[in-house]
Protein backbone atom coordinates (compact mmCIF):
# COMPACT_ATOMS: atom_id res chain seq x y z
CA UNK A 1 0.00 0.00 0.00
CA UNK A 2 1.27 3.75 -0.73
CA UNK A 3 1.80 5.72 2.41
CA UNK A 4 1.64 9.47 2.62
CA UNK A 5 3.84 12.12 4.74
CA UNK A 6 1.48 13.41 7.28
CA UNK A 7 2.30 16.23 10.15
CA UNK A 8 2.35 14.93 13.81
CA UNK A 9 -0.34 17.25 15.50
CA UNK A 10 -2.15 14.93 17.85
CA UNK A 11 -0.94 12.51 20.78
CA UNK A 12 -1.70 9.02 18.79
CA UNK A 13 -2.93 6.43 20.03
CA UNK A 14 -5.86 7.51 21.79
CA UNK A 15 -6.55 5.26 24.47
CA UNK A 16 -9.09 2.46 24.00
CA UNK A 17 -11.03 0.78 26.79
CA UNK A 18 -13.73 -1.22 27.82
CA UNK A 19 -16.95 0.32 29.33
CA UNK A 20 -17.85 -2.15 32.37
CA UNK A 21 -20.92 -0.27 33.01
CA UNK A 22 -22.43 0.19 30.04
CA UNK A 23 -21.89 -3.48 28.82
CA UNK A 24 -23.93 -4.55 32.10
CA UNK A 25 -26.75 -1.90 30.94
CA UNK A 26 -26.59 -3.30 27.22
CA UNK A 27 -25.74 -6.73 27.49
CA UNK A 28 -22.83 -7.01 24.93
CA UNK A 29 -18.81 -5.76 25.69
CA UNK A 30 -19.13 -1.87 24.94
CA UNK A 31 -15.45 -1.04 24.37
CA UNK A 32 -14.55 3.01 23.60
CA UNK A 33 -11.91 4.71 21.13
CA UNK A 34 -11.14 7.83 22.68
CA UNK A 35 -10.57 10.35 19.94
CA UNK A 36 -11.78 12.77 22.27
CA UNK A 37 -8.48 12.91 23.77
CA UNK A 38 -6.03 13.76 20.96
CA UNK A 39 -4.82 16.07 22.89
CA UNK A 40 -5.97 19.30 20.26
CA UNK A 41 -8.11 21.66 21.86
CA UNK A 42 -11.35 19.27 22.82
CA UNK A 43 -9.89 16.58 21.10
CA UNK A 44 -11.88 14.78 17.97
CA UNK A 45 -12.07 13.24 14.14
CA UNK A 46 -10.89 16.33 12.02
CA UNK A 47 -7.04 15.64 13.78
CA UNK A 48 -6.42 12.46 12.49
CA UNK A 49 -7.42 14.42 9.07
CA UNK A 50 -5.96 17.36 9.08
CA UNK A 51 -2.22 15.85 9.70
CA UNK A 52 -2.71 14.78 6.27
CA UNK A 53 -4.53 17.56 4.77
CA UNK A 54 -1.87 20.71 6.40
CA UNK A 55 0.96 18.20 5.28
CA UNK A 56 -0.25 18.67 1.69
CA UNK A 57 -1.04 22.51 2.21
CA UNK A 58 2.86 22.85 3.44
CA UNK A 59 3.95 20.67 0.92
CA UNK A 60 2.29 22.75 -1.79
CA UNK A 61 4.24 25.69 -0.08
CA UNK A 62 0.69 27.28 0.97
CA UNK A 63 0.13 29.76 4.07
CA UNK A 64 -3.24 30.56 3.99
CA UNK A 65 -6.05 27.96 4.68
CA UNK A 66 -9.49 28.22 4.45
CA UNK A 67 -12.07 26.16 5.67
CA UNK A 68 -16.18 26.39 5.92
CA UNK A 69 -19.17 24.68 7.70
CA UNK A 70 -21.54 25.48 9.93
CA UNK A 71 -21.57 28.05 12.92
CA UNK A 72 -20.77 26.14 15.31
CA UNK A 73 -18.48 23.39 12.91
CA UNK A 74 -15.98 21.45 15.16
CA UNK A 75 -14.01 20.96 12.07
CA UNK A 76 -13.60 24.42 11.43
CA UNK A 77 -12.27 25.23 15.27
CA UNK A 78 -10.30 22.72 14.74
CA UNK A 79 -8.43 23.36 11.28
CA UNK A 80 -7.95 26.65 12.74
CA UNK A 81 -6.09 25.13 16.13
CA UNK A 82 -4.07 23.33 14.04
CA UNK A 83 -2.79 25.38 11.18
CA UNK A 84 -2.13 28.14 14.18
CA UNK A 85 -0.10 25.31 15.71
CA UNK A 86 1.75 24.77 12.06
CA UNK A 87 2.63 28.64 12.23
CA UNK A 88 -0.15 28.82 8.96
CA UNK A 89 -2.94 31.63 8.51
CA UNK A 90 -6.58 30.38 8.72
CA UNK A 91 -9.66 32.21 8.11
CA UNK A 92 -13.04 30.33 8.67
CA UNK A 93 -15.63 31.30 5.90
CA UNK A 94 -18.55 29.42 7.70
CA UNK A 95 -22.33 29.37 6.72
CA UNK A 96 -24.17 31.58 8.74
CA UNK A 97 -26.01 28.53 9.63
CA UNK A 98 -26.64 27.01 13.44
CA UNK A 99 -25.72 29.13 16.59
CA UNK A 100 -23.97 32.25 15.26
CA UNK A 101 -23.46 33.79 18.77
CA UNK A 102 -20.38 33.85 21.20
CA UNK A 103 -21.00 30.55 22.29
CA UNK A 104 -19.86 26.88 21.72
CA UNK A 105 -17.07 26.30 19.23
CA UNK A 106 -17.58 30.37 18.79
CA UNK A 107 -15.97 30.85 21.77
CA UNK A 108 -12.73 28.84 21.14
CA UNK A 109 -12.36 30.40 17.62
CA UNK A 110 -12.29 33.75 19.41
CA UNK A 111 -10.32 33.02 21.79
CA UNK A 112 -7.69 32.04 19.16
CA UNK A 113 -8.11 35.15 17.28
CA UNK A 114 -9.47 33.15 14.14
CA UNK A 115 -10.72 35.16 11.70
CA UNK A 116 -14.17 34.10 11.14
CA UNK A 117 -16.61 35.40 8.48
CA UNK A 118 -20.21 34.22 7.87
CA UNK A 119 -21.68 33.88 4.59
CA UNK A 120 -25.50 33.80 4.41
CA UNK A 121 -26.24 31.43 1.70
CA UNK A 122 -26.70 27.79 1.61
CA UNK A 123 -24.44 27.05 -1.44
CA UNK A 124 -21.27 26.13 -1.01
CA UNK A 125 -20.23 27.98 -4.30
CA UNK A 126 -20.69 31.59 -2.72
CA UNK A 127 -18.77 30.12 0.30
CA UNK A 128 -15.39 29.25 -1.76
CA UNK A 129 -16.36 32.30 -3.97
CA UNK A 130 -15.84 34.15 -1.00
CA UNK A 131 -12.65 32.16 -0.29
CA UNK A 132 -11.15 33.38 -3.08
CA UNK A 133 -12.05 37.34 -2.61
CA UNK A 134 -10.75 37.05 1.08
CA UNK A 135 -6.87 35.71 -0.55
CA UNK A 136 -7.25 38.36 -3.13
CA UNK A 137 -7.11 40.82 -0.70
CA UNK A 138 -4.51 39.20 0.94
CA UNK A 139 -2.59 38.37 -2.20
CA UNK A 140 -2.16 35.03 -0.73
CA UNK A 141 -2.72 31.53 -2.55
CA UNK A 142 -5.41 29.71 -0.52
CA UNK A 143 -5.81 26.00 0.41
CA UNK A 144 -8.93 25.06 0.34
CA UNK A 145 -10.61 22.68 2.88
CA UNK A 146 -13.65 21.55 1.99
CA UNK A 147 -16.59 20.43 4.79
CA UNK A 148 -15.80 18.11 7.62
CA UNK A 149 -12.17 17.58 5.48
CA UNK A 150 -13.52 14.95 4.05
CA UNK A 151 -11.58 13.97 1.39
CA UNK A 152 -9.61 10.74 -0.11
CA UNK A 153 -6.64 12.04 1.70
CA UNK A 154 -8.28 12.81 4.74
CA UNK A 155 -10.19 9.67 5.11
CA UNK A 156 -6.48 8.50 5.56
CA UNK A 157 -6.74 9.37 9.17
CA UNK A 158 -9.16 7.30 9.78
CA UNK A 159 -7.10 4.20 8.01
CA UNK A 160 -4.86 4.71 10.83
CA UNK A 161 -7.27 4.99 13.39
CA UNK A 162 -8.49 1.46 11.92
CA UNK A 163 -5.08 -0.27 12.22
CA UNK A 164 -4.79 1.72 15.52
CA UNK A 165 -7.37 -0.50 16.47
CA UNK A 166 -6.44 -3.95 14.96
CA UNK A 167 -3.01 -3.23 16.55
CA UNK A 168 -4.74 -3.83 19.74
CA UNK A 169 -5.04 -7.35 19.03
CA UNK A 170 -8.92 -6.90 20.37
CA UNK A 171 -11.44 -8.88 18.17
CA UNK A 172 -13.91 -6.47 17.28
CA UNK A 173 -17.59 -7.84 16.13
CA UNK A 174 -18.87 -4.04 15.44
CA UNK A 175 -17.17 -0.52 15.16
CA UNK A 176 -19.66 1.99 15.46
CA UNK A 177 -18.40 5.43 14.14
CA UNK A 178 -20.43 9.01 13.58
CA UNK A 179 -21.49 9.90 9.69
CA UNK A 180 -21.92 13.51 9.38
CA UNK A 181 -19.79 14.88 6.18
CA UNK A 182 -18.49 10.96 5.62
CA UNK A 183 -15.02 10.86 5.61
CA UNK A 184 -14.77 9.19 8.99
CA UNK A 185 -17.21 6.71 7.75
CA UNK A 186 -15.07 6.28 4.15
CA UNK A 187 -11.90 5.88 6.17
CA UNK A 188 -12.90 3.23 8.95
CA UNK A 189 -15.34 1.41 6.59
CA UNK A 190 -12.43 0.63 3.81
CA UNK A 191 -9.74 0.42 6.80
CA UNK A 192 -11.79 -2.14 8.89
CA UNK A 193 -11.77 -4.10 5.37
CA UNK A 194 -8.31 -4.03 4.99
CA UNK A 195 -6.76 -4.61 8.61
CA UNK A 196 -9.83 -6.81 10.30
CA UNK A 197 -12.18 -8.22 7.64
CA UNK A 198 -14.46 -9.90 9.88
CA UNK A 199 -15.51 -6.60 11.95
CA UNK A 200 -18.34 -4.66 10.37
CA UNK A 201 -18.38 -0.86 10.44
CA UNK A 202 -22.04 0.81 11.59
CA UNK A 203 -22.03 4.10 10.57
CA UNK A 204 -24.45 6.55 12.23
CA UNK A 205 -25.80 9.27 10.32
CA UNK A 206 -26.65 12.58 11.80
CA UNK A 207 -28.25 14.30 8.56
CA UNK A 208 -30.16 12.45 5.79
CA UNK A 209 -28.01 12.89 2.73
CA UNK A 210 -27.04 10.20 0.32
CA UNK A 211 -24.92 8.82 2.40
CA UNK A 212 -24.23 5.66 0.56
CA UNK A 213 -22.95 7.13 -2.30
CA UNK A 214 -21.37 10.15 -0.82
CA UNK A 215 -18.73 7.43 1.72
CA UNK A 216 -19.03 5.37 -1.50
CA UNK A 217 -16.82 8.02 -3.38
CA UNK A 218 -14.57 9.02 -0.86
CA UNK A 219 -13.96 5.50 -0.22
CA UNK A 220 -13.26 5.46 -4.11
CA UNK A 221 -11.11 8.00 -3.93
CA UNK A 222 -8.94 7.34 -0.97
CA UNK A 223 -8.45 3.16 -1.78
CA UNK A 224 -7.28 4.85 -5.40
CA UNK A 225 -4.39 6.76 -3.17
CA UNK A 226 -3.64 4.02 -1.36
CA UNK A 227 -3.36 1.79 -4.26
CA UNK A 228 -4.32 -1.51 -2.33
CA UNK A 229 -5.74 -4.13 -3.76
CA UNK A 230 -9.10 -4.08 -1.77
CA UNK A 231 -12.98 -4.31 -2.83
CA UNK A 232 -14.52 -1.09 -1.59
CA UNK A 233 -17.26 -2.12 0.65
CA UNK A 234 -20.78 -1.37 1.41
CA UNK A 235 -21.91 0.90 4.27
CA UNK A 236 -24.17 -0.61 6.76
CA UNK A 237 -25.62 3.09 7.84
CA UNK A 238 -28.01 3.77 10.97
CA UNK A 239 -30.49 7.03 10.08
CA UNK A 240 -30.29 9.00 14.04
CA UNK A 241 -31.11 12.72 12.55
CA UNK A 242 -33.46 13.54 14.48
CA UNK A 243 -35.13 16.30 14.18
CA UNK A 244 -33.04 17.27 11.30
CA UNK A 245 -28.92 17.58 11.34
CA UNK A 246 -27.31 19.64 14.54
CA UNK A 247 -30.67 20.05 16.38
CA UNK A 248 -30.73 18.19 19.67
CA UNK A 249 -32.64 14.66 19.51
CA UNK A 250 -34.66 13.04 22.32
CA UNK A 251 -32.56 9.80 21.70
CA UNK A 252 -29.34 11.89 21.43
CA UNK A 253 -30.23 13.71 24.76
CA UNK A 254 -31.02 10.41 26.74
CA UNK A 255 -27.61 8.84 25.05
CA UNK A 256 -25.68 11.53 26.58
CA UNK A 257 -27.14 11.50 29.83
CA UNK A 258 -26.64 7.55 29.48
CA UNK A 259 -23.14 7.51 29.11
CA UNK A 260 -22.30 10.51 31.39
CA UNK A 261 -24.19 9.17 34.06
CA UNK A 262 -22.68 5.23 33.84
CA UNK A 263 -18.92 6.27 32.70
CA UNK A 264 -18.63 9.90 33.33
CA UNK A 265 -18.27 10.71 29.25
CA UNK A 266 -18.94 13.82 27.58
CA UNK A 267 -21.29 13.02 23.98
CA UNK A 268 -22.55 16.46 22.16
CA UNK A 269 -25.81 16.76 20.64
CA UNK A 270 -25.03 17.13 16.98
CA UNK A 271 -23.27 13.89 16.40
CA UNK A 272 -21.46 11.59 18.94
CA UNK A 273 -24.50 11.77 21.07
CA UNK A 274 -26.66 10.81 18.11
CA UNK A 275 -24.62 8.19 17.09
CA UNK A 276 -24.14 6.60 20.31
CA UNK A 277 -27.96 6.54 20.35
CA UNK A 278 -27.67 4.54 16.78
CA UNK A 279 -25.25 1.78 19.07
CA UNK A 280 -27.89 1.88 21.98
CA UNK A 281 -30.87 1.39 19.69
CA UNK A 282 -29.31 -1.80 17.76
CA UNK A 283 -28.29 -2.87 20.69
CA UNK A 284 -31.87 -2.95 22.44
CA UNK A 285 -33.00 -4.75 19.28
CA UNK A 286 -30.55 -7.83 20.23
CA UNK A 287 -28.28 -7.01 16.79
CA UNK A 288 -25.40 -7.53 19.19
CA UNK A 289 -24.47 -11.01 21.34
CA UNK A 290 -23.32 -11.42 24.95
CA UNK A 291 -19.83 -11.70 23.67
CA UNK A 292 -19.20 -9.79 20.85
CA UNK A 293 -17.14 -6.68 21.48
CA UNK A 294 -18.07 -3.45 20.29
CA UNK A 295 -16.09 -0.44 20.08
CA UNK A 296 -17.71 3.43 19.77
CA UNK A 297 -15.34 5.58 18.23
CA UNK A 298 -15.77 8.72 20.21
CA UNK A 299 -14.81 11.41 17.57
CA UNK A 300 -15.36 14.56 20.07
CA UNK A 301 -17.39 17.70 19.76
CA UNK A 302 -17.67 18.67 23.50
CA UNK A 303 -17.49 22.25 22.66
CA UNK A 304 -21.38 21.93 20.68
CA UNK A 305 -22.47 20.83 24.04
CA UNK A 306 -22.75 24.20 25.18
CA UNK A 307 -23.72 26.44 22.05
CA UNK A 308 -27.29 25.40 22.45
CA UNK A 309 -30.15 27.75 24.80
CA UNK A 310 -30.69 23.90 27.12
CA UNK A 311 -33.32 26.38 28.86
CA UNK A 312 -35.43 25.53 25.83
CA UNK A 313 -34.60 22.10 24.85
C1 LIG B 1 -17.46 15.66 16.70
C2 LIG B 1 -17.71 15.12 15.35
N1 LIG B 1 -17.98 13.82 15.22
C3 LIG B 1 -18.24 13.27 14.02
C4 LIG B 1 -18.24 14.03 12.88
C5 LIG B 1 -18.58 13.37 11.58
O1 LIG B 1 -17.42 13.06 10.89
P1 LIG B 1 -17.39 13.13 9.31
O2 LIG B 1 -17.58 14.57 8.96
O3 LIG B 1 -16.07 12.62 8.95
O4 LIG B 1 -18.53 12.32 8.80
C6 LIG B 1 -17.95 15.40 12.96
C7 LIG B 1 -17.96 16.22 11.74
O5 LIG B 1 -17.79 17.39 11.74
C8 LIG B 1 -17.67 15.95 14.22
O6 LIG B 1 -17.37 17.26 14.36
Amino acid sequence: MNTFEKISLGLFPTPLYKLENMSRELGTNVWIKRDDMCGVMLGGNKVRKLEYLLMDAKKKGYELVMTTGQAQSNHAMLTAACALKCGMECVLVLKKRGITELKGNQILNHLMGVEVEFVDSDSYDDVYKRMDEIAAQKGKEVYKIPCGGSTGLGSLGYIDCMKEIAQSGIEFSHIVVPCGSGGTSAGSTLGARIFMPDTRVISVAVDTDPFEKIVGGIMEETGELLGADVDIPEIDLELMAGPGYSIPSKEGIEAISLMMRLEGIVLDTCYTGKAFAGLVKRARKGCFGPDDNVLFVHTGGAAGLFAPDWEKI
